[in-house]
């Protein structure tokens, strides 16, 4: 983790949020190269989910929603963690954290409040900081961020930072079936931002109190929801394999105590190296959501069978993607030190072409001579996908630094190029070089930066 921590902050990837200021608790800043790498992956999982699909379509809704959409969501009364504070160190604690962490096998996620403080106390689980077990009881905390509105600063006027993406969806349904006039089941995803007030150690991106979902909720009919929730558990791995991550490092963890929404519910785990972490989200949540925005807005929220005149309220099989989990696994996937044949080591980003932030680095082998041809191909190949330019150094620091970004292609610009419009590029992983045209660049590229074949 520590070397992964590093490597993100020397290249450009990620920062410490707020850093001047000695930073503020689980929160961190996309450089450069980190917020090209999450765009990179938002297409994948537009071209994916999206552009791919049939009756697929995308919205982009408010992070501040009427606070009635909380209370039907359930959000007010029972979006909480079990915390406990250790009457030793002072520190704070989710109950259900200090057993899973103590016996992986005990399952905290299937035990009441009184069950987990009851474990607590048998066991005697220590603190993880000073070692004593002598903690408070257990008290629910609201994981919402809460904030005012207008000028008064009474309750009346709380608004609420999203939780979680999905509720913008929903509010929407009527919305998106009237104007696309599609039929079920249809589906609407969204990419935005989610806040929670979490007090846990974020694993650095893994646990944050701001980060980005790409969520896609199905709405179907009942009696199809089972398939549908079958059919996205595997969509998932098939769409985490696209991006890099190998089936033996991902599985699915079904939900032994679920939701007050959920029917099923089952995540996809990637195997970090701090363990196995949730990745993905898949519930089959019923007709719930939009029985209680039916209820709590007056507004019916129906779908009229148009060869039956059947009209019913659609289930929903939501399927949701934490961006920020997903390229903290592409990043440790990627991240190799390699062993050279020369007994060298070089530092190497790994990455499917589709999704490194630059696929091309560009280095005039000379800057006086060949500068100039290097910067008439730098401005042909910008027009088609991220390019750099090189120009400082050896060729072969030159190389190495593009290497360590996940550039998979450079090319060197010589004599060879200025006379007879030839390039020689090299693969980032083999390290192979091979001649091209100059006119052969542009589609020699493309064509391997797609998602998919
Ligand atoms: N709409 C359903 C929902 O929000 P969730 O399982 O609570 O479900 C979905 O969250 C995904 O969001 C998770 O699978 C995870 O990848 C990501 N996520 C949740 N909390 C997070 C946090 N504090 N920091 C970073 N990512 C988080």
């Amino acid at each position: 983790m520590k070397d992964l921590v590093d490597y993100c902050n020397n290249y450009g990837f990620i920062f410490q949020g707020s850093e001047i200021y000695g930073g503020l608790a689980n929160t961190w800043d996309y450089g450069p190269l980190g917020s090209r790498l999450k765009n990179t992956i938002k297409d994948a999982w537009r071209y994916f989910f999206i552009q791919k699909r049939d009756n697929a379509y995308e919205v982009d809704a408010d992070i501040l929603m009427n606070p009635r959409v909380w209370e039907a969501s359930g959000h007010v009364q029972s979006f909480s963690d079990p915390l406990v504070d250790c009457k030793e160190c002072k520190t704070r604690h989710r109950a259900d954290n200090l057993i899973d962490d103590f016996d992986e096998n005990a399952h905290a996620d299937g035990m009441t409040q009184e069950e987990m403080m009851n474990y607590i106390k048998e066991h005697n689980v220590p603190c993880p900081n000073c070692g004593k077990s002598n903690f408070t009881d257990i008290r629910q905390f609201n994981l919402m961020f809460a904030t005012q509105r207008g000028v008064t600063n009474d309750s009346a006027n709380t608004v609420y930072l999203r939780p979680e993406n999905a509720q913008g969806e929903y509010v929407n349904f009527l919305n998106v079936l009237r104007t696309t006039r599609t039929k079920l089941p249809f589906s609407i995803g969204q990419i935005g931002k989610a806040f929670r007030n979490e007090i846990t150690p974020g694993n650095f991106t893994f646990r944050t109190i701001e980060f980005e979902q790409m969520e896609f909720q199905t709405f179907c009919k009942h009696g199809d929801d089972e398939d549908i929730y079958e059919y996205f558990k595997n969509y998932g791995i098939e769409f985490f394999n696209m991006l890099g991550l190998p089936k033996e490092k991902l599985r699915h963890h079904d939900h032994e105590k679920l939701a007050h929404y959920a029917k099923a519910a089952c995540d996809i785990e990637y195997l970090f190296p701090f363990g196995w972490g949730e990745i993905n989200g898949t519930h089959n949540r019923t007709d719930f959501d939009l029985s209680r925005h039916a209820e709590f807005s007056g507004k019916k929220q129906e779908y009229c069978d148009q060869t039956t005149g059947e009209k019913f309220t659609p289930y929903i099989i939501e399927s949701t993607y934490g961006l920020d989990r997903i390229t903290l696994a592409v990043l440790f996937e990627a991240y190799t030190i390699e062993e050279l044949e020369n007994g060298d080591t070089r530092e190497l980003l790994k990455i499917s072409p589709a999704l490194a932030p630059i696929k091309l680095n560009i280095c005039p082998i000379k800057k006086k001579f060949h500068s100039e041809k290097a910067k008439e191909i730098l401005a042909m190949c910008k027009k088609h996908f991220m390019t750099s330019y090189d120009e400082s150094g050896s060729i072969g620091k030159r190389y190495r630094r593009a290497d360590a970004i996940g550039t998979p292609w450079q090319i060197s610009v010589d004599e060879k190029t200025v006379e007879e419009n030839i390039v020689t590029l090299r693969d980032r992983d083999t390290m192979e070089q091979i001649e091209l045209k100059v006119e052969e660049l542009v589609p020699y590229i493309e064509e391997r930066i797609q998602f998919e074949k």
